[in-house]
């Protein structure tokens, strides 16, 4: 646990041109209560505030990255998808800032509430897209986007590596990917505890498993920064280097043949791993070698 957190100023929200009607709340509180988990973010809309039980907290999540400038202040010719919109709080507020946003959630229920609230603002020009986090490069294009957003995403992913993997596809060379997860505050050991699904929720990754999952992912130039307790934001860049491995994944196999040699030293895992461990490892290994130079 960190003893001092940055102090956030949390981002402005953009505004409807005029007050909210009766009929427009009315649909606003019957999207809430037809969805499966309720409404997502609480939106001030001038004198029409929609609870949701995510709070206000992605204001103070778009705001470290502000203050981190991880992202320009003016999107204009932009193109950034929002990869787990829900109802669509930070959608807003990118598209508000004049990037061009393709809003993307699994859950229909998600994408009607993100819909909604564009509506509200008169930010008609934002695309919605029904679809899983696994396949934004069909729903927006290979190595189309500048930008992605992952907020409070990594960990809904069973498998967080193709997750990444497959986001950076839909980048540009060089393009950046801004996330935000829950995470074990541990900078130095990579792990990630497994959350059975908890809240939707499968992993727990530790800060240094996200810098290294981004890392193998194929990003460089990789910030992170716990903004608040156990709450993580990160940014990394499309690198020209591929993934080297591929075996275990699941993802197209064009040879089963990594293109590294993947190593049997323990030590990589430092200081993750046990003395023991270690141990073990080193004794197996030389024993598969001699195993090899006898046979
Ligand atoms: C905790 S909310 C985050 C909302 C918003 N991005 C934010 O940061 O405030 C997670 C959202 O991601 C969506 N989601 C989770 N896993 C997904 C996946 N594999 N593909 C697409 N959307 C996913 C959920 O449906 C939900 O709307």
């Amino acid at each position: 646990m960190h003893l001092k957190y940055p102090t956030v100023a949390p981002a402005d929200f953009p505004q409807p041109s005029r007050p909210l009607d009766e009929a427009i709340r009315a649909r606003f509180h019957s999207a809430a209560s037809s969805s499966p988990w309720g409404w997502g973010h609480t939106l001030p809309l001038g004198d029409f505030t929609m609870p949701g039980f995510l709070g206000t907290d992605y204001l103070t999540m778009v705001g470290a990255i502000d203050a981190n400038g991880w992202w320009p202040n003016d999107l204009t010719g932009l193109s950034i998808a929002d990869v787990g919109c829900f109802s669509g709080g930070v959608t807003a507020i990118l598209a508000s800032r004049g990037a061009t946003v393709t809003a993307i959630d699994e859950i229909p229920e998600h994408i009607e509430q993100c819909k909604l609230v564009l509506e509200a603002l008169d930010l008609s020009e934002v695309r919605t897209v029904e679809a899983s986090g696994y396949r934004v490069p069909e729903a927006v294009g290979e190595g189309t986007l500048d930008g992605i957003f992952l907020g409070g995403v990594l960990y809904h992913y069973s498998d967080m590596l193709t997750g990444l993997m497959t986001l950076r596809r839909a980048l540009k060379p060089g393009a950046w990917l801004v996330l935000e997860t829950n995470a074990d505050e541990d900078e130095k050991r990579s792990y990630a505890n497994f959350g059975r699904f908890y809240a939707g929720m499968w992993w727990q990754p530790s800060v240094a498993a996200v810098r290294d999952l981004l890392e193998f992912a194929g990003f460089d130039d990789i910030e992170t920064q716990v903004f608040r307790r156990n709450r993580l934001i990160a940014r990394a860049v499309r690198s020209d280097r591929e993934p080297p491995f591929t075996r275990g994944l699941p993802y197209d196999l064009g040879d089963v043949h990594d293109d590294e040699t993947r190593t049997l030293d323990a030590g990589v895992m430092e200081p993750a791993t046990s003395l023991l461990t270690r141990i073990g490892m080193t004794i197996r290994a030389i024993a598969s070698r001699l195993q090899r130079s006898r046979s």
